[in-house]
């Protein structure tokens, strides 16, 4: 071969890996995610028609992930306590899509009061016939220190995110062997792969949703037609800080202070449905540095537990100077 065309192809070697990374720094989804949002399938070639039930449908992710399937075509059950919200939400789902009435229930789902979701899951298929797609969004999320935090919210976070979540999910998943497939999605967090101060409790429930999760998905390997992903996000524009848990159980959560610099709740969601039409069985899905972040806790523990111990102490200072904890991490707080 040409010597010069030797020379050029050695060149491109380090520019293709310049441009991989550039494309990870201004990314806000791990590589295979990423990968699928590029050459993958779209979700509205594939989600038309199908029945997806989501859970805490009622602000946030689940909102708009209940926008968005209906742009998609997909008939949807839409669940959380606050059926007034929910019925907001099915009426913006008709007017920005071709669904008609009958192709959203509303149905109020307490995720706490688990003898009710045998009940909960018959109503569905009496609705719709069947189930094709349970997406486990509802959840609350923790501001406090662990050693001021009393008992009763760890139980709380657990028996919400934790045993509520697994509650339903078995309803759903009996249904799913019986048709012989489905699709089960769970929102953990970044939360559920590292530890994060102000979240000991919470990080404990998403760790114990991934724990069940990735074992479920093995034990059913022989069953290729139920596919089990998990959802791992970064902080995102949300009605989360203001429904977190304190100390105790009835004590309001604090200011949720400027939200802004969050990522929108609309891209969390589309990378969801990406993920979930491409079989991504795990997608992180965050801005920087907390994407980064979630490499060097897998790859280079030790260096991320580092990087984590330094974030970490502004992360607290933040909340104890009255801002969102997430706020600022390089400028430092203003006290006054
Ligand atoms: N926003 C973030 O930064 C972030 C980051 C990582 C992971 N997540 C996860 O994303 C999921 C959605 O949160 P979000 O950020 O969209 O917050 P959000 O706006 O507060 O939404 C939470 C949803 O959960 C529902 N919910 C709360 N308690 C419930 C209960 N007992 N039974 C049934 N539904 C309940 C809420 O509805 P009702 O109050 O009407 O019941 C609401 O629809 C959660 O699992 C959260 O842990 C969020």
């Amino acid at each position: 071969m040409d010597c010069c065309v030797v020379t050029a192809l050695w060149c491109l070697i380090p520019l293709y890996l310049l441009i991989r990374l550039a494309l990870f720094i201004f990314s806000d989804a791990d590589f295979t995610l990423l990968w699928a949002s590029l050459f993958g399938h779209a979700p509205e070639n594939k989600l038309k028609g199908q029945v997806v039930w989501v859970t805490g449908a009622s602000s946030g992710i689940g909102e708009e992930l209940a926008y968005q399937l209906a742009k998609c075509g997909s008939r949807l059950i839409l669940s959380a306590r606050r059926e007034d919200e929910l019925s907001r939400v099915k009426n913006h789902c008709l007017e920005c899509s071709d669904l008609q009435t009958d192709d959203i229930l509303v149905l109020p789902l307490d995720l706490l009061e688990r003898s009710s979701h045998e009940e909960k899951a018959k109503a569905v298929i009496q609705h719709f016939g069947h189930i094709d797609v349970l997406i486990n969004n509802g959840g609350r999320s923790q501001r406090s220190l662990a050693t001021e935090t009393s008992i009763d919210v760890c139980e709380a976070l657990m028996e919400l995110n934790f045993l509520g979540t697994v509650s339903i999910t078995k309803q759903v998943l009996a249904h799913m062997m019986q048709q012989g497939r489905g699709s089960i999605v769970t929102v953990s967090s970044v939360t559920g792969i590292m530890g994060v101060p102000l979240a000991s409790s919470y990080a404990a429930s998403k760790h114990a949703l991934q724990g069940y999760f990735n074992s479920l998905r093995i034990e059913l390997s022989d069953r290729p037609n139920i596919f089990i992903s998990m959802v791992c996000p970064g902080p995102v524009k949300s009605q989360i800080v203001q429904h977190v848990f304190t100390e105790e159980l009835n004590k309001p959560p604090p200011n949720p202070g400027d939200q802004d610099y969050k990522m929108p709740a609309s891209r969390c969601a589309r990378l969801m449905l990406i993920g979930m039409v491409n079989g991504v069985n795990e997608m992180w899905i965050s801005q920087q540095p907390f994407l980064l972040l979630c490499y060097l806790w897998q790859y280079t523990p030790t260096f991320g537990w580092f990087v984590m111990n330094t974030l970490g102490i502004r992360r607290i200072q933040n909340f104890k100077a009255g801002l969102d904890a997430d706020s600022s991490y390089f400028t430092k707080p203003k006290t006054s």
